[in-house]
């Protein structure tokens, strides 16, 4: 249940309920203001990463299970007004989704909205990157985790690493800005290309972000044997020069980035995602919605709020930012993984989108 602490009663929190409704802002109760809404479109994926358990191509949700465009727009269009500056999209594979550009024109079109970003897996990249240009995306994530052809058909469970490359240089091509490749570092199946990855930020205008991996859902390869802590990962790819830090705004997430001395002022940088070694959470400015239409507060709680069965059994507005609100003051203050015995988050990834 929520983690409040015990010095805050029921009716403060009925109280501060309402006068963030009123107020326009969404700040938990350890004064972090959430601007930030990470949205899974979809949880079906066109890859199968070892890591991760999209379902089964046969296995769909009925797409009555998902929220609609118009039921997304709402709620978007309503945590805006709420304080929400800036929006990703993520699945499962956004891209997957049917209409999904027409859905980003109109997500665009929203006022007070003018940081819409999107994380794919790159197969289909290369045929969508002028439109989601066009729509008005220009920062994108691409996970990628090798860049060894056999070992992407192993990792994913597809052969589609010549189809992804060409989408993160397309997308260079296009002007998209930054272009982010994460890239989940696993012992033992891709760490013997974190000097390959990181050389790509002297030759390349990218951020390449190694991200440390986390126990997430029910059937990944988790072991705590293939988990690499970020500050090995610096000590190894730090045979190509110094690592000099780069200051970054709140804004931009909790990625720690570095440039090596030697790069030159426009190529790239790497970054660290430590969620496992060096909590973010008190930095935390997300919330989540998944793509069952449910509120999630931390991608490590399973706590969740079925916004979904507010809006379809005719919830007003102010129901919709009431739940907005809720999910926000039941943010917990952070994660306890590895405090418990076994996992805490059992959500699926491709469902609640990273
Ligand atoms: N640990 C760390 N990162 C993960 N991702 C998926 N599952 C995990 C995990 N268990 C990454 C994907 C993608 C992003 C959305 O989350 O590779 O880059
Ligand atoms: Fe798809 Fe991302 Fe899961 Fe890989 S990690 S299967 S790309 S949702």
């Amino acid at each position: 249940m929520t983690k409040i602490t015990p010095e805050i009663t029921q009716k403060q929190q009925e109280k501060s309920l309402e006068n963030l409704v009123e107020s326009g802002q969404l700040v938990d109760l350890f004064s972090r203001s959430i601007s930030y809404l990470r949205v899974s479109v979809t949880d079906q994926c066109n890859l199968r990463c070892i890591y991760c358990t999209p379902r089964e191509i046969g296995d769909k949700l009925p797409c009555s299970e998902l929220l609609n465009y118009e039921e997304l727009l709402r709620v978007i269009k309503l945590a805006v007004k709420l304080g929400i500056r800036k929006v990703r999209l993520t699945g499962g594979e956004p891209l997957v989704r049917k209409n999904i550009i027409s859905f980003i024109r109109r997500l665009a079109a929203i006022d007070g909205l003018d940081d819409i970003r999107l994380t794919t897996n790159g197969v289909m990249l290369a045929k969508y990157a002028a439109d989601l240009f066009d729509a008005g995306i220009r920062k994108l994530n691409i996970s990628l985790d090798t860049m060894q052809r056999e070992r992407f058909a192993k990792i994913t469970g597809a052969d589609r690493f010549e189809q992804v490359w060409q989408g993160i240089n397309l997308a260079q091509s296009l002007g998209f800005s930054p272009v982010k490749l994460n890239m989940v570092a696993l012992r033992g199946i891709n760490d013997d290309e974190l000097v390959d990855f990181a050389r790509l930020s002297l030759t390349h205008a990218l951020q390449v972000r190694f991200i440390e991996f986390m126990p997430i859902g029910d059937a990944t390869i988790w072991g705590e044997e293939r988990y690499i802590s970020s500050e090995e990962i610096k000590e190894r790819i730090s045979v190509l020069g110094e690592l000099v830090p780069v200051e970054t705004a709140r804004m931009d997430g909790p990625a720690r980035i570095y440039r090596f001395r030697q790069a030159v002022e426009d190529r790239g940088s790497v970054g660290f995602i430590s969620p496992i070694s060096h909590k973010f959470c008190d930095q935390c400015n997300r919330l989540r919605l998944t793509s069952e239409g449910k509120l999630r507060s931390c991608l490590l709680s399973d706590k969740e709020t079925d916004l979904k069965v507010i809006l379809r059994t005719g919830g007003s507005d102010d129901d919709v930012k009431k739940a907005l609100v809720q999910t926000i003051l039941d943010k917990p203050k952070s994660h306890n993984l590895f405090e418990k015995e076994g996992f805490n988050c059992h959500g699926q990834m491709s469902r609640i989108g990273g």
